[in-house]
């Protein structure tokens, strides 16, 4: 694997600071229950004392991503951005809890190798709830809007989400709470290394 030229102060610093730097990527459907899982789980780590970072989509789309609209292109290029920032939140130490409907599988392969080339852990969560359930709970009202033709290209509806070939974990949050859809990811994050396996 090639390590990029940073990679051995990344060493130094991380184990000066006791950290240990990795991102959890977690895709789905909007209103598919990613933004509160990945609250729960940057909470839970929190408490840890792991160094935990959340990067939303809403959020970055007010921010550094508020030129970009939801066409393949802006798209691509929302996730793009969202992958560097990962990447280097992660190369800082800490653990990036990312968000992202990210419906394209060439984006999100991309931001693995964006990771991987750096010699920086990615995991992929699917957060696997079909769109029935999203679209009954609708809690921004945009499932609504998008069947009455308000909003176009809207995600599952006329716009496609792309389901992950080959995730590290698959969430199915209609059959679990949102502590044991956690607790999954803690797993994960602890089979990977990423943080100590001690329960609790
Ligand atoms: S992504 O497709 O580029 O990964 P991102 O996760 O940043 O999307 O933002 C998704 C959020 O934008 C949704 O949760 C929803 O609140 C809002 N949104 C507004 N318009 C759309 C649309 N056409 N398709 C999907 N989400 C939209």
């Amino acid at each position: 694997m090639s390590e990029g030229p940073g990679a051995l102060d990344r060493e130094t610093r991380w184990s000066a600071l006791g950290t240990k730097g990795g991102t959890i990527w977690l895709t789905g459907l909007s209103g598919s229950g990613k933004s509160t899982i990945a609250l729960g789980l940057a909470s839970e780590l929190l408490r840890r004392g792991v160094h935990a970072y959340r990067l939303d989509g809403d959020e970055l789309r007010r921010g550094l991503c508020r030129d970009l609209g939801f066409s393949a292109e802006d798209r691509n290029e929302n996730i793009r951005r969202a992958g560097e920032v990962a990447r280097i939140l992660a190369d800082s130490g800490s653990i990036v809890v990312a968000s992202f409907i990210s419906p394209y599988e060439a984006g999100r392969r991309d931001c693995r190798r964006v990771h991987e080339s750096s010699g920086i852990t990615f995991l992929e969560v699917f957060v696997d709830t079909p769109i029935e359930v999203c679209e009954r709970r609708d809690p921004k009202g945009l499932y609504s809007k998008a069947r009455a033709g308000e909003i176009r290209g809207f995600t599952g509806v006329d716009d496609p989400y792309e389901r992950p070939k080959d995730p590290d974990l698959v969430i199915h949050p209609e059959e679990q709470t949102v502590d044991q859809s956690v607790a999954l990811c803690l797993e994960l994050l602890a089979e990977r290394a990423l943080i100590a396996s001690l329960p609790g």
